[in-house]
């Protein structure tokens, strides 16, 4: 069956098919500090969890057992190494390939928690508005989300470097340190941000909140 994939998203799909070969080996010198930060951002997740964009399933060991874990992801190939890692996960984990934009198969006022790190960043600010539906549809009322993403720090000089890596970083992720993630989250009628704070200097940005009742 052919997936429902927004037409939009066809590019970076066609670029993770590619870039998933190689992800975990580029992506290493991050990780190395990613890795620090994973088991804290899942601590306090229990129930029904949705992880968009779980890419290689580097979050996926760190979920408590309690958690039943749904991971989508736009590509067959990062959901093939994550199918990988689901094998060191504590919890039960389900993945689906799936737009965040769509989630066709994805039940309605289900979830507990919607999760993502560095999905907001990579995903079109044009887009964003859409999968905020689809995290208002699938979210119990009351149920929690985390989103984590990059932004281009105040701070001149680490804004000169990430303006330098930016082109790279584009090319081969499709990630940029401009989406405007917290104002698309302000326009929504039912997701409230709680709290936003980062994970190191002003670049590593979490963005907290709940749905409403
Ligand atoms: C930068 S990677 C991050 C992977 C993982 N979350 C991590 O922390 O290592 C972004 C992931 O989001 C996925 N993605 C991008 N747009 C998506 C969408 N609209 N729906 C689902 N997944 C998407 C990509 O295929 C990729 O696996």
């Amino acid at each position: 069956m052919r997936k429902n994939i927004n037409k939009e998203n066809r590019l970076l799909q066609a670029k993770y098919s590619i870039t998933a070969w190689f992800y975990d080996i580029l992506d290493y010198p991050w990780e190395r500090q990613y890795r620090k930060w994973r088991p804290r951002l899942v601590k306090d997740m229990r129930g029904l969890v949705l992880e968009a964009g779980v890419g290689t399933g580097r979050n996926l060991k760190y979920y408590s057992p309690s958690v039943n874990l749904t991971g989508i992801d736009l590509s067959v190939a990062m959901l093939k190494k994550a199918m990988k890692r689901s094998k060191d996960a504590s919890c039960n984990v389900s993945l689906y390939h799936e737009d965040a934009t769509v989630m066709e198969s994805i039940p309605s006022n289900h979830f507990d928690w919607v999760f993502s790190t560095f999905l907001c960043c990579v995903m079109p600010d044009n887009l964003q508005p859409m999968a905020i539906k689809q995290f208002e549809r699938i979210l119990k009322p009351g149920g929690h989300f985390r989103l984590v993403e990059m932004i281009y720090s105040k701070n001149p000089k680490l804004k000169k470097r990430q303006e330098f890596a930016a082109p790279f970083i584009e090319k081969v992720y499709g990630a940029r340190f401009d989406r405007n993630t917290v104002k698309h989250i302000q326009e929504s009628s039912k997701l409230k941000i709680c709290k936003t704070y980062f994970l190191k200097e002003d670049i590593y940005l979490v963005i907290e909140g709940i749905c409403a009742k």
